[in-house]
Protein backbone atom coordinates (compact mmCIF):
# COMPACT_ATOMS: atom_id res chain seq x y z
CA UNK A 1 0.00 0.00 0.00
CA UNK A 2 1.58 3.43 -0.85
CA UNK A 3 2.15 6.28 1.90
CA UNK A 4 -0.39 8.23 1.35
CA UNK A 5 -3.07 5.48 1.34
CA UNK A 6 -2.14 3.87 4.15
CA UNK A 7 -2.19 6.87 6.45
CA UNK A 8 -5.89 6.93 5.36
CA UNK A 9 -7.07 3.01 5.13
CA UNK A 10 -4.61 1.71 7.29
CA UNK A 11 -6.30 0.49 11.33
CA UNK A 12 -9.36 2.17 10.34
CA UNK A 13 -11.01 -0.45 8.57
CA UNK A 14 -15.41 -0.65 8.89
CA UNK A 15 -16.73 -3.34 11.11
CA UNK A 16 -13.28 -4.14 12.22
CA UNK A 17 -14.06 -3.35 15.84
CA UNK A 18 -17.70 -2.11 15.80
CA UNK A 19 -20.99 -3.38 14.66
CA UNK A 20 -21.32 0.24 13.12
CA UNK A 21 -19.22 -0.07 9.84
CA UNK A 22 -17.64 3.44 11.11
CA UNK A 23 -15.10 4.95 8.91
CA UNK A 24 -13.50 6.21 11.11
CA UNK A 25 -11.82 4.91 14.38
CA UNK A 26 -13.64 6.17 17.40
CA UNK A 27 -12.38 7.55 20.39
CA UNK A 28 -11.97 4.70 22.83
CA UNK A 29 -12.72 5.82 26.29
CA UNK A 30 -12.74 3.08 28.98
CA UNK A 31 -9.80 2.74 31.58
CA UNK A 32 -10.59 -1.15 32.26
CA UNK A 33 -11.91 -3.57 30.84
CA UNK A 34 -14.16 -6.53 31.28
CA UNK A 35 -11.70 -9.59 31.82
CA UNK A 36 -12.54 -13.17 30.12
CA UNK A 37 -10.57 -15.49 32.60
CA UNK A 38 -8.77 -15.40 35.39
CA UNK A 39 -5.55 -15.19 33.56
CA UNK A 40 -6.56 -12.35 30.98
CA UNK A 41 -5.01 -12.34 27.47
CA UNK A 42 -6.30 -9.52 25.87
CA UNK A 43 -7.17 -5.83 26.53
CA UNK A 44 -6.44 -5.59 30.35
CA UNK A 45 -6.17 -1.58 31.35
CA UNK A 46 -6.17 1.63 29.51
CA UNK A 47 -2.16 2.35 31.08
CA UNK A 48 -1.54 -0.30 28.39
CA UNK A 49 -3.99 -1.00 25.97
CA UNK A 50 -6.28 1.26 24.06
CA UNK A 51 -7.68 0.51 20.85
CA UNK A 52 -7.28 4.31 18.98
CA UNK A 53 -3.83 4.39 20.30
CA UNK A 54 -3.37 1.04 18.59
CA UNK A 55 -4.55 1.56 15.61
CA UNK A 56 -2.16 5.22 15.54
CA UNK A 57 0.69 2.88 16.21
CA UNK A 58 -0.18 0.30 13.47
CA UNK A 59 -0.25 3.79 10.19
CA UNK A 60 3.12 5.31 12.23
CA UNK A 61 4.87 1.81 12.06
CA UNK A 62 4.06 1.57 8.55
CA UNK A 63 4.77 5.25 7.87
CA UNK A 64 8.66 4.19 9.09
CA UNK A 65 8.89 0.80 7.59
CA UNK A 66 9.12 -0.60 11.05
CA UNK A 67 7.85 -3.66 12.65
CA UNK A 68 6.95 -1.59 15.85
CA UNK A 69 5.11 1.68 17.31
CA UNK A 70 4.50 3.15 20.33
CA UNK A 71 3.06 6.15 20.91
CA UNK A 72 3.69 8.73 24.15
CA UNK A 73 2.46 11.92 25.47
CA UNK A 74 4.44 14.40 24.06
CA UNK A 75 7.79 13.81 21.94
CA UNK A 76 10.09 14.43 25.38
CA UNK A 77 8.43 11.32 26.74
CA UNK A 78 9.16 9.20 24.01
CA UNK A 79 12.47 10.39 23.68
CA UNK A 80 13.46 10.26 27.57
CA UNK A 81 11.48 6.36 27.57
CA UNK A 82 13.77 5.30 24.77
CA UNK A 83 16.69 6.81 26.60
CA UNK A 84 15.91 5.68 30.01
CA UNK A 85 15.09 1.85 28.98
CA UNK A 86 18.51 1.46 27.22
CA UNK A 87 21.08 3.21 29.17
CA UNK A 88 22.70 1.39 32.74
CA UNK A 89 24.49 3.33 34.88
CA UNK A 90 28.36 4.26 33.88
CA UNK A 91 27.43 3.75 30.38
CA UNK A 92 28.93 5.67 27.35
CA UNK A 93 26.23 8.04 24.98
CA UNK A 94 27.63 9.96 21.88
CA UNK A 95 25.44 12.41 20.49
CA UNK A 96 25.42 14.63 17.43
CA UNK A 97 26.34 18.36 19.14
CA UNK A 98 23.34 20.67 17.46
CA UNK A 99 20.41 18.86 19.00
CA UNK A 100 16.81 19.33 19.98
CA UNK A 101 17.82 21.81 23.54
CA UNK A 102 15.45 19.56 25.75
CA UNK A 103 17.01 16.61 24.42
CA UNK A 104 20.30 17.52 25.33
CA UNK A 105 18.97 18.99 28.78
CA UNK A 106 18.11 15.73 29.20
CA UNK A 107 21.54 14.46 28.73
CA UNK A 108 23.38 17.18 30.69
CA UNK A 109 21.24 17.80 33.41
CA UNK A 110 19.28 14.10 34.03
CA UNK A 111 22.22 11.88 33.09
CA UNK A 112 25.44 13.09 35.32
CA UNK A 113 23.68 11.22 38.09
CA UNK A 114 24.20 7.97 37.08
CA UNK A 115 27.60 8.97 36.13
CA UNK A 116 26.91 8.54 32.47
CA UNK A 117 29.16 10.65 30.25
CA UNK A 118 27.55 12.03 26.98
CA UNK A 119 30.34 12.65 24.15
CA UNK A 120 29.04 15.58 21.95
CA UNK A 121 30.68 14.82 18.15
CA UNK A 122 30.23 17.04 15.34
CA UNK A 123 29.27 14.32 12.96
CA UNK A 124 29.59 16.22 9.82
CA UNK A 125 33.41 15.95 10.36
CA UNK A 126 35.62 12.92 9.75
CA UNK A 127 34.66 11.59 13.39
CA UNK A 128 36.26 9.21 15.71
CA UNK A 129 33.70 7.62 18.37
CA UNK A 130 34.74 5.43 21.43
CA UNK A 131 34.11 1.69 21.14
CA UNK A 132 32.50 1.38 24.53
CA UNK A 133 29.68 3.57 23.52
CA UNK A 134 25.94 2.14 24.06
CA UNK A 135 24.16 4.69 22.20
CA UNK A 136 24.04 7.04 20.03
CA UNK A 137 21.80 9.79 19.33
CA UNK A 138 20.89 12.00 16.15
CA UNK A 139 18.79 14.38 14.32
CA UNK A 140 18.71 15.86 11.10
CA UNK A 141 18.18 18.77 10.21
CA UNK A 142 18.96 20.38 13.65
CA UNK A 143 16.87 22.13 15.67
CA UNK A 144 17.35 24.72 14.97
CA UNK A 145 20.85 25.21 12.85
CA UNK A 146 19.25 22.81 10.36
CA UNK A 147 22.43 20.78 9.85
CA UNK A 148 22.58 18.06 8.09
CA UNK A 149 24.94 14.16 8.34
CA UNK A 150 24.15 11.63 5.53
CA UNK A 151 23.09 8.95 7.93
CA UNK A 152 23.74 6.32 5.97
CA UNK A 153 27.08 7.08 5.92
CA UNK A 154 27.46 8.21 9.87
CA UNK A 155 25.14 5.00 10.77
CA UNK A 156 27.92 2.45 8.53
CA UNK A 157 31.13 3.80 10.59
CA UNK A 158 29.23 3.70 14.19
CA UNK A 159 28.24 -0.05 13.12
CA UNK A 160 31.73 -0.94 11.96
CA UNK A 161 32.96 0.40 15.35
CA UNK A 162 30.47 -1.45 17.42
CA UNK A 163 27.55 -3.19 16.04
CA UNK A 164 25.98 -3.59 19.29
CA UNK A 165 25.41 0.58 19.82
CA UNK A 166 22.21 1.39 19.42
CA UNK A 167 21.24 4.72 16.94
CA UNK A 168 18.51 6.94 17.60
CA UNK A 169 17.69 9.56 15.39
CA UNK A 170 15.18 12.07 15.94
CA UNK A 171 13.03 12.26 12.15
CA UNK A 172 10.71 15.22 13.64
CA UNK A 173 11.84 17.84 11.20
CA UNK A 174 11.51 15.13 7.98
CA UNK A 175 8.21 13.49 8.76
CA UNK A 176 8.26 9.82 7.23
CA UNK A 177 6.85 10.91 4.36
CA UNK A 178 10.40 12.23 3.60
CA UNK A 179 12.40 10.22 5.11
CA UNK A 180 12.71 7.04 6.30
CA UNK A 181 15.74 6.89 8.73
CA UNK A 182 15.56 2.76 9.37
CA UNK A 183 16.45 2.15 5.64
CA UNK A 184 19.64 3.95 6.63
CA UNK A 185 20.29 1.40 9.68
CA UNK A 186 19.48 3.14 12.63
CA UNK A 187 17.97 1.19 14.82
CA UNK A 188 15.45 3.71 16.63
CA UNK A 189 13.29 6.66 15.04
CA UNK A 190 11.68 8.79 17.35
CA UNK A 191 9.78 11.69 16.44
CA UNK A 192 8.05 14.80 18.35
CA UNK A 193 4.10 13.32 16.58
CA UNK A 194 3.32 17.31 17.67
CA UNK A 195 4.65 18.90 14.77
CA UNK A 196 4.25 17.50 11.71
CA UNK A 197 2.64 14.52 12.19
CA UNK A 198 -0.44 15.72 13.82
CA UNK A 199 0.40 18.97 11.93
CA UNK A 200 -2.89 20.93 13.30
CA UNK A 201 -1.01 22.41 16.58
CA UNK A 202 -3.66 21.03 19.02
CA UNK A 203 -1.73 18.23 21.07
CA UNK A 204 1.12 17.43 22.50
CA UNK A 205 2.69 13.73 21.09
CA UNK A 206 5.10 11.54 20.48
CA UNK A 207 6.41 8.21 18.30
CA UNK A 208 9.02 5.66 18.68
CA UNK A 209 9.44 3.41 15.68
CA UNK A 210 11.77 0.48 15.39
CA UNK A 211 12.16 -3.20 14.43
CA UNK A 212 13.98 -5.11 17.04
CA UNK A 213 11.70 -7.07 19.09
CA UNK A 214 13.75 -6.71 22.23
CA UNK A 215 14.08 -3.25 22.43
CA UNK A 216 10.61 -2.54 21.71
CA UNK A 217 9.30 -4.64 24.46
CA UNK A 218 12.12 -2.89 26.64
CA UNK A 219 10.57 0.63 25.55
CA UNK A 220 6.61 -0.63 26.29
CA UNK A 221 7.66 -2.13 29.95
CA UNK A 222 8.73 1.10 30.54
CA UNK A 223 5.85 2.76 29.06
CA UNK A 224 3.35 1.23 30.64
CA UNK A 225 4.83 1.35 33.92
CA UNK A 226 5.72 4.92 33.97
CA UNK A 227 2.42 5.68 32.24
CA UNK A 228 3.16 8.39 29.52
CA UNK A 229 1.30 6.73 26.67
CA UNK A 230 -0.94 8.60 24.55
CA UNK A 231 -4.29 9.18 25.45
CA UNK A 232 -6.95 8.37 23.08
CA UNK A 233 -8.47 11.70 22.31
CA UNK A 234 -4.82 12.58 21.30
CA UNK A 235 -4.57 9.35 19.65
CA UNK A 236 -7.62 10.43 17.45
CA UNK A 237 -6.41 13.95 16.73
CA UNK A 238 -2.93 12.83 15.80
CA UNK A 239 -4.91 9.82 13.47
CA UNK A 240 -7.09 12.71 12.10
CA UNK A 241 -3.80 14.53 11.44
CA UNK A 242 -1.52 12.11 10.17
CA UNK A 243 -4.25 11.61 6.73
CA UNK A 244 -3.10 14.63 5.55
CA UNK A 245 0.46 14.27 6.14
CA UNK A 246 1.68 13.80 2.62
CA UNK A 247 -0.22 16.73 1.14
CA UNK A 248 0.74 18.76 4.14
CA UNK A 249 4.28 18.01 3.59
CA UNK A 250 4.44 19.32 -0.28
CA UNK A 251 2.82 22.22 0.60
CA UNK A 252 5.22 23.23 3.40
CA UNK A 253 8.00 22.42 1.43
CA UNK A 254 6.63 24.28 -2.13
CA UNK A 255 5.82 27.18 0.42
CA UNK A 256 9.34 27.09 1.53
CA UNK A 257 11.10 27.13 -2.11
CA UNK A 258 8.96 30.33 -2.34
CA UNK A 259 10.32 31.85 0.51
CA UNK A 260 13.86 31.19 0.17
CA UNK A 261 13.66 32.51 -3.35
CA UNK A 262 12.36 35.66 -1.80
CA UNK A 263 14.05 36.04 1.29
CA UNK A 264 17.54 35.69 -1.10
CA UNK A 265 15.90 38.62 -2.48
CA UNK A 266 17.20 40.84 0.69
CA UNK A 267 20.25 41.98 1.54
CA UNK A 268 20.02 41.93 5.19
CA UNK A 269 19.20 38.24 5.59
CA UNK A 270 23.04 36.87 5.52
CA UNK A 271 22.32 33.68 5.30
CA UNK A 272 19.55 31.11 5.03
CA UNK A 273 19.49 27.67 6.47
CA UNK A 274 17.53 25.24 4.73
CA UNK A 275 18.25 21.44 4.13
CA UNK A 276 18.07 21.49 0.50
CA UNK A 277 20.61 24.17 0.61
CA UNK A 278 23.35 21.95 2.14
CA UNK A 279 26.41 20.49 0.29
CA UNK A 280 24.90 17.12 -1.34
CA UNK A 281 27.59 15.01 0.55
CA UNK A 282 25.72 15.48 3.87
CA UNK A 283 22.44 14.28 2.25
CA UNK A 284 21.27 10.87 2.67
CA UNK A 285 20.28 9.54 -0.67
CA UNK A 286 17.37 7.83 0.70
CA UNK A 287 16.16 11.66 2.22
CA UNK A 288 13.23 12.26 -0.17
CA UNK A 289 11.99 15.89 0.78
CA UNK A 290 12.97 19.07 2.75
CA UNK A 291 10.46 19.56 4.96
CA UNK A 292 8.56 23.04 6.12
CA UNK A 293 10.70 24.53 8.40
CA UNK A 294 13.58 27.64 7.61
CA UNK A 295 16.28 29.08 9.35
CA UNK A 296 17.88 32.81 8.19
CA UNK A 297 20.04 35.27 9.48
CA UNK A 298 19.37 38.90 9.56
CA UNK A 299 21.82 41.63 9.93
CA UNK A 300 19.47 43.29 12.23
CA UNK A 301 20.01 44.52 15.64
CA UNK A 302 17.89 43.57 18.85
CA UNK A 303 15.53 46.15 18.84
CA UNK A 304 14.44 45.60 15.04
CA UNK A 305 14.24 42.00 15.03
CA UNK A 306 11.63 42.59 17.85
CA UNK A 307 10.10 44.80 15.42
CA UNK A 308 10.07 42.81 12.85
CA UNK A 309 8.52 40.25 14.96
CA UNK A 310 6.17 42.23 16.38
CA UNK A 311 4.62 43.55 12.96
CA UNK A 312 3.77 40.37 11.72
CA UNK A 313 -0.16 40.13 11.36
CA UNK A 314 -0.03 36.77 9.48
CA UNK A 315 2.57 34.54 11.02
CA UNK A 316 2.12 33.99 14.67
CA UNK A 317 5.40 34.55 16.81
CA UNK A 318 5.06 30.84 18.71
CA UNK A 319 7.66 28.29 19.24
CA UNK A 320 7.02 25.26 17.69
CA UNK A 321 6.75 24.10 14.10
CA UNK A 322 5.32 21.59 11.60
CA UNK A 323 1.05 23.16 11.92
CA UNK A 324 -0.79 24.27 8.78
CA UNK A 325 -0.04 28.07 10.41
CA UNK A 326 3.02 29.67 9.69
CA UNK A 327 4.92 29.72 13.22
CA UNK A 328 8.26 31.98 13.47
CA UNK A 329 10.25 32.19 16.65
CA UNK A 330 14.15 33.41 17.31
CA UNK A 331 15.44 30.30 19.56
CA UNK A 332 18.29 32.28 20.86
CA UNK A 333 15.78 34.12 23.09
CA UNK A 334 13.03 31.38 23.55
CA UNK A 335 13.48 28.07 22.77
CA UNK A 336 17.29 27.36 22.87
CA UNK A 337 17.74 30.21 25.96
CA UNK A 338 21.03 29.61 27.51
CA UNK A 339 22.36 27.46 24.85
CA UNK A 340 25.64 28.28 23.56
CA UNK A 341 26.13 28.20 19.26
CA UNK A 342 22.83 30.08 18.74
CA UNK A 343 22.91 33.47 17.49
CA UNK A 344 20.40 36.09 18.36
CA UNK A 345 19.60 36.95 14.84
CA UNK A 346 18.95 33.31 13.56
CA UNK A 347 14.97 33.46 12.89
CA UNK A 348 13.34 30.06 12.54
CA UNK A 349 10.72 30.17 10.47
CA UNK A 350 7.75 27.23 10.09
CA UNK A 351 6.26 27.68 6.83
CA UNK A 352 2.63 27.07 6.60
CA UNK A 353 0.49 26.08 4.17
CA UNK A 354 -1.05 29.38 3.74
CA UNK A 355 -1.28 30.93 0.53
CA UNK A 356 2.71 31.45 -0.06
CA UNK A 357 1.96 34.93 -1.51
CA UNK A 358 0.28 35.77 2.56
CA UNK A 359 2.99 34.50 4.04
CA UNK A 360 5.78 36.83 1.72
CA UNK A 361 3.46 39.62 1.81
CA UNK A 362 3.68 39.58 5.43
CA UNK A 363 7.61 39.13 5.46
CA UNK A 364 7.49 42.27 3.50
CA UNK A 365 5.84 44.95 5.73
CA UNK A 366 7.40 43.47 8.85
CA UNK A 367 10.91 43.99 7.25
CA UNK A 368 10.13 47.09 6.53
CA UNK A 369 8.97 48.01 9.63
CA UNK A 370 12.09 46.82 11.05
CA UNK A 371 14.20 48.50 8.73
CA UNK A 372 13.07 52.12 9.26
CA UNK A 373 14.05 51.25 12.72
CA UNK A 374 17.55 50.75 11.75
CA UNK A 375 17.47 54.57 9.52
CA UNK A 376 15.96 56.33 12.63
CA UNK A 377 19.24 54.86 14.85
C1 LIG B 1 13.49 17.93 16.99
C2 LIG B 1 12.60 17.86 18.19
N1 LIG B 1 12.57 16.74 18.93
C3 LIG B 1 11.80 16.64 20.03
C4 LIG B 1 11.02 17.70 20.46
C5 LIG B 1 10.20 17.56 21.70
O1 LIG B 1 8.87 17.28 21.40
P1 LIG B 1 7.63 17.71 22.31
O2 LIG B 1 7.61 19.19 22.37
O3 LIG B 1 6.47 17.09 21.58
O4 LIG B 1 7.84 17.09 23.65
C6 LIG B 1 11.02 18.88 19.74
C7 LIG B 1 10.21 20.02 20.18
O5 LIG B 1 10.33 21.13 19.70
C8 LIG B 1 11.84 18.97 18.57
O6 LIG B 1 11.90 20.09 17.83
Amino acid sequence: MNFETSVIHLAEKPYSDNIWGDVVKSIHLTSTYQLQDLEPTGHFYQRYDNQTREALEKKLAYSEKANYCLVFSSGMAAITSVIFSIININCMIAAFDDLYSVTKKIFNHFLPKYNIVVDYIDFTSDFKIREDVSLVWLESPTNPLMKMIDVKKVVKRIKENNPETVVVFDNTFLSPYFYNPLDDGVDIVVHSATKYINGHSDCMAGAVMLNNQQLFEKIREYRNNFGNALSPFDSYLVLRGLKTLPLRMRKHQENCFKIIEYLKTKSFVSKILYPALCEKDYISTSVRGFGGTIGFIVDFHRSQIGQFISNLKIINHAVSLGGVESLICVPHFSTHKGVEGIPPNLIRLSVGIENVNDIIDDLEQAFAKASSVQSKV
